[in-house]
């Protein structure tokens, strides 16, 4: 069965709604921590199982078609996190640029790294370059937010175009200096884990953003709870500030 049709056999209760795929989503990749707990194991023993779990997620997201995909992998804040811990997800991302690199004519995805990568090793730092740019002539791009957080991008916008002698700031000149410049907003962030927050994500580009939580732990996700996100996201109706076409016929 392919898998847009697990989708529609999914979505039974529900046949009226024609699905509609996401051009961009993006995950709030939460509940790793929680989830090795539970077995009585380190909290890495969960960040390298949500790395395996991260990337069947992008291979199914793909695969059903979604152009833009992004994953909030480590944030401006988790630096705050014991040292071991923090080695760990660095030794798991470089890791995942080795799988990357193999499988770039597979995959055919453009890879870009969300946030600033000074605080990296020269090595993570020189790897994480040279995929971006050996991935660049893919067209579906993979923005991974490592060493991201909102609030950062936007003082980095700003700063940019401080630099760039701009006097006369708009919107579209900030989304030009995003971290994110490549994708258009994201339609749906899912988050996991039960939590019910941004947590310095996608701040500026979520304005509109549709939001999907789930109980679920990151590590024990499925490519049917990406299936359910994006049929809860096709019964939405968008109105981005103005009024439904259905109350606008009301006499
Ligand atoms: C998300 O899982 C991964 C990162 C933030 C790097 P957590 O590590 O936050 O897992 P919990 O929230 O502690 O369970
Ligand atoms: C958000 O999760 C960051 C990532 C998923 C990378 P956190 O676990 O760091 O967020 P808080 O601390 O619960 O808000
Ligand atoms: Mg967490």
């Amino acid at each position: 069965m392919s898998l847009l049709k697990t989708i529609f056999k999914n979505k039974k209760s529900n046949q009226n709604t024609p699905l509609c795929i996401p051009k961009h989503i993006a995950f709030i990749m939460d509940g790793n921590g929680r989830w090795a707990k539970r077995r009585s194991m380190p909290r890495e023993y969960g960040h390298s199982k949500g790395a395996e779990v991260f990337r069947r997620v992008i291979r199914y997201c793909g695969d059903i078609g979604v152009e833009h995909i992004t994953v909030y992998a480590f944030s401006t804040e988790n630096w705050k996190r014991p040292e071991s811990e923090v080695n760990a997800i660095m030794k798991l991302l470089s890791n995942f640029m080795d799988e990357a690199f193999a499988d770039l004519e597979k995959e055919k995805v453009r890879v870009v790294f969300l946030g600033s990568k000074a605080p990296f090793s020269d090595e993570l730092r020189e790897k994480m370059e040279k995929l971006e740019k050996d991935s660049s002539i893919y067209k579906r791009i993979l923005n991974v937010a490592f060493n991201y957080g909102g609030r950062d991008e936007i003082v980095n916008a700003c700063n940019e175009l401080i630099a760039d002698g701009v006097t006369n700031v708009t919107s579209e000149l900030i989304d030009s200096k995003l971290y994110t410049c490549l994708s258009p907003d994201p339609d749906l962030i899912v988050r996991t884990a039960g939590e019910y927050r941004i947590s310095n994500f996608l701040l500026w580009q979520s304005a509109y953003s549709e939001f999907y939580f789930t109980d679920k732990l990151w590590p024990d996700i499925t490519s049917e709870d990406v299936d359910k996100a994006i049929a809860s996201y096709s019964r939405r109706e968008r109105r981005f500030g103005a009024v439904s076409p259905s109350t606008e016929t009301v006499k």
